[in-house]
């Protein structure tokens, strides 16, 4: 396995700026999930590495060596992609044993490499079937398969997922994972799903419009999104996000949005004094938020819209100042569509974003 330099990367297609001068460092045998919205790049970023594309400008370096001019077949890169492409008149056996067939390596050591990858993959008892024959998460496996046998440097994953029903994404998540760990391989998988991203991945890549906006640890871009996209995007339900005006008070901050004033502790105030103008937006995850019927110090009004209740924890949604904000509490608190509440912050846990570069100010 090897290392990933991605070195200001850039892909234009025509005029259309697909990937804008991205930089990151995959480390020997990390997993790196690249996240973000449809149409933010993944797929191209991905093409790029194994060299069904062209770089318009940049530099990637695999295991130390520059591979921007070498051909795909050269790369030593094996890709996963969400459609498996097996071939469906082949068995599994001869799917699994088709790219190194197709490198002239020796009958006994495809065969070797073969038996090897199933019982990693656990799909002995398949090899003699038909793709058809087989589960979607089946065919997932033997599509991995075919990408273990070659002994890639790095593995790139194109949503490999998705094709899956729910229950059996969890389990193949979970199959990943240990797949990755008994390896030690180095992954790049794609995804939109950023819990699959936060579950599965050392460190998480959050892509928005071909732009890197974080790169980090799946808990820091949890618990210190660098901008507002990234508060929004990673997540569920999505980081609430308040626009007030911070407003010098007696040598305090208070903050104040339509029909609500909070005053901001310490830490959060010198957040809003660093900010570029007295514009911020307020950052909350729902289980920082706290419910309360009647008025209490810290709190602001809302009025309840909704209540969803999921089992373990109900998501009360508030409107605050025509804003809607979500609230997990305790499915044992009672809760009316229109009922006047308090929702109290724990100010520890609150982030500030400078509302004019929408880039989260860091406490201290
Ligand atoms: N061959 C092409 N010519 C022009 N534009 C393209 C081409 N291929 C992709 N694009 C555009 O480049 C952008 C990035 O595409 P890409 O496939 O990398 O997105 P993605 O992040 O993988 O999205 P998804 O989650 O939908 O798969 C999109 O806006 C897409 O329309
Ligand atoms: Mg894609």
């Amino acid at each position: 396995m090897a290392q990933v330099d991605f070195r200001n990367v850039v892909k234009n297609y025509g005029a259309f700026k697909a990937v804008k001068d991205v930089s990151f460092e995959v480390g020997d045998g990390e997993f790196v999930a690249l996240v973000g919205p449809s149409g933010c790049g993944k797929t191209t970023t991905l093409n790029l590495i194994a060299g069904l594309l062209d770089i318009t400008s940049g530099e990637i370096n695999v295991g130390g060596r520059r591979i921007n001019d070498l051909d795909p077949k050269d790369r030593d890169i094996a890709m996963v992609f969400q459609n498996y492409a097996l071939y469906p008149n082949k068995t599994v056996k001869q799917n699994l044993g088709f790219p190194l067939k197709m490198r002239k390596v020796p009958k006994p050591e495809i065969e070797k490499k073969v038996s090897e990858a199933a019982k990693l993959l656990d799909i002995t008892h398949l090899l003699d079937r038909r793709p058809r024959e087989l589960s979607g998460g089946q065919q997932q496996r033997v599509a991995l398969g075919r990408a273990l046998v070659r002994d890639p440097q790095v593995f790139l994953m194109d949503e490999p997922l998705s094709n899956l029903d729910a229950k059996l994404r969890v389990q193949m998540r979970a199959e990943l994972k240990r797949f990755h760990q008994d390896l030690n391989a180095t992954i790049i998988y794609v995804t939109h799903d950023q819990l699959e991203a936060m579950t599965m991945a050392d460190k998480m890549a959050v892509m928005s419009g071909g732009s890197l906006q974080q790169y980090d640890s799946p808990e820091r871009v949890f618990e210190e999104p660098a901008n507002l996209f990234v508060a929004g995007f990673v997540g569920s339900p999505a980081m609430n996000l308040l626009p007030a005006l911070a407003t010098e008070r007696d040598g305090r901050v208070v903050a104040t949005g339509d029909g609500w004033e909070l005053e901001l502790a310490p830490r959060n105030a010198a957040c809003a004094r660093a900010s570029s103008t007295d514009k911020i937006i307020l950052g909350a995850r729902h289980s920082s938020l706290s419910l309360h019927d009647g008025e209490k110090p810290g709190s602001i009004p809302a009025r309840i819209y909704t209540v969803e209740p999921t089992g373990d924890l109900t998501y009360a949604h508030a409107n605050i100042g025509g804003k809607t904000f979500v609230i997990s509490t305790d499915p044992q608190h009672r809760l009316n569509a229109d009922q006047q509440v308090w929702i109290g912050f724990d100010q520890e846990r609150l982030h500030v974003f400078d509302a004019e570069t929408e880039q989260r100010i860091p406490p201290g």
